[in-house]
């Protein structure tokens, strides 16, 4: 991504955290250097996340790859490995990556790093227990509940709770902004609007002035925005879910008048499937328009259930509220003091897909380049579900 320089409690946080992560891409964009965003955001969203999740300023915008927390044996080294070793594409479509011995041996190893840390940060935490005026972290929160020294269960309990908050708040926010950066720098009309109303909602005083001052009358002001945000998260889902049909439960659905039974399987919940479904979202449903969620359908739309990037029910994100108002953070800084630009790669069209990805054959596991569409089981996938 190319940035051009223009003249010119929570969400105290967020937007001081926010600030170094302008301040470092002011100074790419007085050089013109071509950076790479995901880097940038990556680490913005783990600097908020550790904070608000902890108490705990991981420093990973201001620490150089290769030092501290990002040396061979940090914690944030072993968080991006974990999830290397986890989730790599190439190595998920290559079958022999699960039965690669190196994976539980490495996967082990970083995740004691992540452990032995966390329970490092949390037992200097519940020995220096503040009160909760002085931090509003999950953490302290949590620990607000517990007199005495941490009992063992409950520490490996933190522990648990803390990781999956650190991961699942990280990644998947990192990934909405280089989504919604990535759309506005195709859309110059969708930038237009932002600014227009950053302008109106801060004028000329200092975003995080205004938002330490008045938060919610700010945040709620940015209906736009949050437009944009819930549009990249319909046109770009960064996440999904999985649920399993335990065998000999009887699970089956219709598809097409025809009873599929599933038990015994995996059900992945495609969102960027379902996000495009023309019978719920119209003939407009492929293409990018904020506005769309100021019409009068929406509802409709929302309650068949054929919006859930945050997913819904019991098991829905937690973090729901907080990655929109990060998001919101986000954009209120960047938007009028930056252009974005696309740099090299620009993905690929449709048709071209078949041409340059990895597919899966029908017939087998094997992932070779080819012509042959990638079997999804895309009709089962695309069904929203009206009772979640
Ligand atoms: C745009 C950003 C985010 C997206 C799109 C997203 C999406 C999701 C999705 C799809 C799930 C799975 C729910 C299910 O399986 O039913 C989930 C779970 C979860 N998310 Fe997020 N998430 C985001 C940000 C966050 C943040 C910032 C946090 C933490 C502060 C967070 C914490 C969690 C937790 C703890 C769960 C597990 C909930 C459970 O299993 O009960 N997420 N998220």
């Amino acid at each position: 991504m190319r940035a051009r320089g223009m003249e010119g409690d929570e969400e105290e946080v967020q937007s001081s955290k926010t600030r170094i992560f302008t301040n470092k891409i002011h100074k790419a964009a007085t050089t013109q250097s071509v950076i790479t965003l995901s880097d940038y955001v990556q680490d913005l969203t783990v600097d908020i996340i550790g904070e608000v999740v902890m108490g705990y300023d991981f420093r990973a915008q201001l620490t150089e790859d290769g030092y501290g927390e990002k040396g061979p044996k940090g914690v944030l080294t072993a968080m991006k490995m974990i999830l290397g070793w986890m989730f790599n594409e190439e190595k998920a479509l290559n079958p022999f990556h699960r039965f690669n011995f190196l994976r539980p041996i490495m996967l082990r190893y970083y995740s004691r790093i992540v452990d032995t840390r966390l329970a490092e940060i949390i037992d200097s935490r519940a020995s220096t227990q503040k009160p909760l005026s002085a931090t509003r972290s999950i953490l302290n929160l949590a620990l607000q509940t517990d007199d005495g020294p941490l009992n063992p269960r409950l520490r490996k309990n933190f522990i648990s709770q803390v990781k999956s908050f650190v991961f699942a708040g990280e990644d998947t926010t990192s990934t909405t902004v280089q989504w919604i950066i990535y759309q506005i720098s195709k859309r110059p009309h969708v930038l237009a609007k932002l600014r227009a109303e950053h302008n109106a909602v801060f004028g000329d005083r200092l975003v995080e002035e205004v938002l330490a001052e008045r938060p919610q009358a700010a945040l709620s002001g940015m209906v736009y925005t949050a437009a944009v945000i819930k549009e990249t998260l319909r046109f770009n889902p960064p996440a999904g879910t999985a649920r399993s049909a335990p065998k000999g439960s009887g699970f089956s659905v219709l598809v097409g008048g025809e009873r599929m039974r599933l038990d015994g399987s995996m059900l992945f919940v495609n969102h960027h499937i379902i996000h495009k479904n023309e019978k719920y979202w119209g003939p407009t449903a492929s293409e990018f328009i904020p506005e769309r969620w100021f019409s009068p359908d929406i509802k409709d739309i929302l309650a068949a259930g054929a919006y859930r990037p945050f997913e819904r029910g019991p098991r829905a994100c937690m973090g729901k509220e907080l990655a929109l108002i990060e998001s919101k953070v986000i954009l209120a800084l960047i938007c009028r003091e930056f252009d974005f630009e696309k740099a090299g790669f620009d993905g690929v069209t449709q048709e071209e897909v078949y041409d340059v990805s990895p597919i899966l054959p029908k017939s087998g596991f094997l992932p070779l380049p080819g012509s042959e569409p990638l079997f999804t089981g895309a009709v089962l996938w695309s069904r929203a579900l009206r009772m979640m």
